[in-house]
């Protein structure tokens, strides 16, 4: 019979029937007569059999892992008491080479594991991916970022795409990669977050999914020079709506996925302990977190007015507790993260601290509003992987706060101008997608969650 062409994640309705696939070799295993074969080609995995005449060729006694083969066969149940992906193995009675792969030593498979060269592991990472666990995090960011659009959709929100390339800053000149025009100053965007609130008095409540740089000199688990930033802004809302809001999306996302068989199978696989957070999330404010930072004993680098650390006699960064005012570092963060355990909001920063653009809260410290309407929501073993606020509404506030933080006006007209024609309450939040699956799938670093993950000095492959 001929056989029928067919992807391994679509063979289960042709059992019993003869069929072509193709793909990589992912395992193999040669014994005497018989040959066992792992095949892979992106939609699953299929075990197959080769005996008889069809192993004892010269291709089949020296084929090598990562190859490509196309084989024909039947299609069978595995026998009783044997377990295989899919619960069928295919029986060969027909197949070929289509691409051969370096065997022995030259082979990524014998040099390429978890201990391996982390520089070795980034310059291989076009063969990195073929592994089950870097295909596994993959899917799920498919599927992760496909349960946040209907999410998003769900809640009338709609998706824009708004540039790249753009001659503006959002969160501080210090971190933007800067490019030449056609002869004029650009940056690669930071967030799409400004455009976003153009969008509110035509769209509504929009969001985007869209790539943000970062020209951050930080080497840790968390940062990357490029990273794909779900953003979303909301008109006429409360600073308590957008908390809720936030909570709602992060849970209904992670509900979607526990609701479809096959991506719930890839967070058991990769995150066997994962439990879907409980609502609502704990929420403190930052002079909250710098009382329960000092009462358990979670200090930071002390660091003198240039913001260089000072050392001890012993050469060690002096460490002293947190005041209002400083910031919370990441080890701070983490620490507090990982003993309460659980998805918290920190709330209401000092100005200072953070971006121009961020509403203040309706009290403060006499007259001088110290403090926003901001908030970060930190996940246990990540830290921060969303921040938001809402926004500063008023016209002449704004101009005061481009003062202060030293912006030229000229080239935020356009933003300027939506506090000029019908300003509105409104606020929004950007989120981290390769944080966020970082905390999802329980990986060590956000650059495991990245397709070809940007870092300082490397853009390679
Ligand atoms: O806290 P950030 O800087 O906030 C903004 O950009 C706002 N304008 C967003 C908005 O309100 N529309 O960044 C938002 C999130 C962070 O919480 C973090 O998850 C992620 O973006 N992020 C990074 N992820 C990886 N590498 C980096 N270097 C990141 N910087 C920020
Ligand atoms: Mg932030």
């Amino acid at each position: 019979a001929k056989a029928k062409k067919a992807k391994i994640g679509h063979l289960g309705s042709l059992r019993g029937q003869r069929v072509s696939v193709s793909g990589w070799v992912h395992r193999l295993r040669n014994q005497k007569d018989i040959i066992f074969i792992v095949l892979r080609d992106g939609t699953g995995y299929l075990q197959s059999v080769l005996s008889g005449k069809v192993a004892q060729t010269y291709a089949a006694l020296t084929l090598t892992l990562e190859s490509t083969v196309q084989l024909h066969g039947t299609l069978q149940a595995v026998p009783e008491g044997k377990t295989a992906p899919g619960g069928h193995e295919l029986v060969v009675d027909y197949w070929k080479v289509l691409g051969g792969a370096p065997g022995g030593d030259e082979a990524f498979t014998n040099r390429l594991n978890e201990k391996s060269d982390p520089s070795i592991l980034a310059d291989l990472r076009h063969l990195v991916l073929r592994g089950e666990i870097a295909s596994a995090v993959l899917k799920l960011r498919a599927a992760l970022l496909s349960s946040f659009r209907d999410t998003l959709v769900s809640h009338d929100l709609l998706e824009v795409t708004p540039p790249c390339l753009v001659q503006t800053q959002v969160e501080g000149g210090a971190t933007l990669f800067k490019l030449d025009y056609y002869g004029q100053p650009a940056y690669l965007t930071q967030s799409s977050q400004l455009y976003l609130e153009t969008c509110l008095p035509s769209l509504g409540d929009v969001f985007c999914v869209q790539e943000s740089f970062r020209a951050e000199n930080s080497h840790t688990r968390r940062h990357l020079s490029e990273y794909t930033h779900l953003e979303a802004e909301l008109a006429f809302i409360t600073f308590d709506d957008l908390l809720t809001h936030i909570e709602a999306i992060i849970c209904e996302t992670v509900d979607r996925l526990l609701a479809n068989p096959t991506t719930a199978a890839l967070i058991k696989q990769l995150n066997p302990n994962f439990t879907a957070p409980a609502r609502p999330f704990l929420r403190m404010s930052y002079v909250d977190a710098i009382k329960w930072l000092n009462e358990h004993g979670i200090q930071h680098e002390a660091e003198d007015a240039d913001g260089n650390v000072i050392l001890d006699e012993q050469g060690k960064p002096k460490m002293v507790d947190h005041a209002v005012g400083d910031d919370i570092a990441e080890a701070a963060e983490r620490r507090m993260t990982d003993i309460l355990g659980v998805p918290m909001f920190l709330y209401g920063f000092p100005a200072e601290l953070k971006s121009f653009y961020m509403k203040r809260m309706p009290y403060g410290d006499g007259d001088v509003h110290l403090f926003t309407e901001s908030c970060d929501l930190l996940m246990p073993g990540v830290g921060e992987i969303v921040g938001g606020s809402m926004r500063m509404t008023d016209q002449d506030e704004l101009s005061a706060a481009y003062k202060k933080e030293g912006i030229d006006p000229t080239p935020y007209y356009w933003f300027t101008d939506q506090r000029k024609y019908g300003t509105c309450e409104h606020g929004g939040y950007g989120l981290g997608v390769e944080r966020f699956l970082a905390w999802l799938a329980n990986r060590y670093t956000v650059r495991e969650c990245s397709l070809y993950p940007r870092w300082p000095s490397r853009a390679t492959p």
